[in-house]
């Protein structure tokens, strides 16, 4: 694989994805990426010119798509619209994106017969109880609770149709909660973490029992280059590393970990439809391809996220003033819902 195609690599996967090739390949990287607001062209600062190049566009651009995958060896496919909270209130960009999007890829490279590596979540499973001992394996029925999970849902789908109908040369991963460098504020930790940075109060979504299976992004980039290079064709593999932990538990940790008192939280209204639990067995992964996480402590990696954070002011600080408004519209547009709702019952 000389040369790769990477769509989203401005983003947080991709952009760490980029940074793992690099150290790890001898690939020349073809970005490709919209730099939507959740794109930033600063997390490829740094790269080699020589070995990184930034295409700007879409991946539902059909010439372009077409254009830059003929000239390319494989394709990571990472480029979505990524955010639940902003599924819930304008879900049409992530059926542009997500669906359209992975389809004129599929398109592209079945023309082409390049290899494809899909990136999904295990959110398209849906949930588990609390209590429930059962982990997400690769034979769990697709449950999607939201628009975001319900429209990667169906781009794993189509992946698996064009694999089986046309022979596209390709592979699935659905990972767990990712965090790390480089991931946008509007997400959990890293929304934490830049509150307190700010003298501001972390949010947690109502109990706070919900669980999420966290992965340092490293381990995740680590897992999708085993299988680029040794998955089995048409296969969906499942990554995670044991990392479950409830956002109760995780946002205490950083507090405590921030010098700050575990309890200085704020709780606001629960998100709709928010999933319990999420957990991955990812023992084929490992036990197939060989694949071991590095980052597998929790409390240390989140130590290394927030001295990156700490850090990295110039990076995050243009994206939180306009995130934090976001985060207060879409609670306005809630609460007159409510009110609505109400009214008409
Ligand atoms: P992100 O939102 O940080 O990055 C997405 C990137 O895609 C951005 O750079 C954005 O500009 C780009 N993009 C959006 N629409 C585009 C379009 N139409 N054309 C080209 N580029 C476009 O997301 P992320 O957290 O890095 O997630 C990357 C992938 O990993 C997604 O497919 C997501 O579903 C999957 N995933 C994420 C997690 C997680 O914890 N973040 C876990 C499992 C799987
Ligand atoms: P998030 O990072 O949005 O990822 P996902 O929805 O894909 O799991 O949220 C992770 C968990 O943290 C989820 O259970 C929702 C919760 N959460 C909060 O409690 N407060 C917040 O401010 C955010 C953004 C999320």
């Amino acid at each position: 694989m000389k040369r790769i195609l990477v769509t989203g690599g401005a983003g947080f996967i991709g952009a760490n994805f980029v940074r793992y090739l690099l150290e790890h390949s001898s690939a020349q990287v073809v970005v490709l990426d919209a730099l939507t607001y959740a794109g930033n062209r600063e997390s490829l600062n740094g790269l080699p010119e020589d070995r990184v190049e930034l295409c700007i566009g879409s991946i539902t651009d059909a010439s372009l798509v077409d254009r830059l995958v003929s000239d390319s060896d494989a394709v990571v496919h990472f480029a979505a619209e990524s955010h639940n909270d902003n599924s819930l209130h304008d879900p049409a960009p992530f059926l542009e994106t997500n669906i359209l999007g992975t389809y004129m890829l599929l398109e592209a490279v079945r023309l082409h017969n390049v290899r494809f590596h899909h990136i999904s979540t295990d959110e398209v499973y849906g949930d588990l109880e609390l209590d429930d001992p059962a982990r997400f394996t690769e034979t769990t029925p697709y449950n999607p609770s939201s628009p975001y999970s319900s429209t990667k849902a169906a781009s794993d789908l189509l992946v698996r149709a064009w694999v089986r109908s046309f022979g596209v040369r390709a592979t699935l991963s659905n990972c767990s909660n990712n965090y790390g460098p480089y991931q946008h504020v509007e997400k959990f930790i890293p929304r934490q973490i830049t509150n307190i940075l700010n003298g501001e109060k972390p949010k947690l979504y109502g109990s706070g029992n919900n669980v999420r299976d966290w992965i340092h992004v490293d381990d995740h980039s680590s897992a999708v280059w085993r299988i680029l290079q040794h998955g089995q064709m048409g296969r969906t593999y499942l990554i995670g590393a044991n990392g479950e932990e409830n956002n109760r538990v995780v946002l205490e940790t950083i507090l405590e970990l921030m010098g700050k008192n575990a309890n200085d939280y704020e709780k606001v209204p629960d998100r709709p439809g928010h999933d319990l639990r999420y957990a991955i067995d990812a023992s084929p992964l490992r036990v197939e391809l060989g694949w071991v996480p590095q980052h597998e402590d929790l409390a240390q990696g989140l130590s290394t996220t927030i001295q990156w954070y700490t850090e990295n002011r110039a990076w995050w600080e243009p994206l939180k003033q306009q995130t934090e408004a976001r985060y207060e519209s879409q609670e306005r547009d809630r609460k007159l819902e409510a009110v609505k709702t109400v009214g008409t019952a």
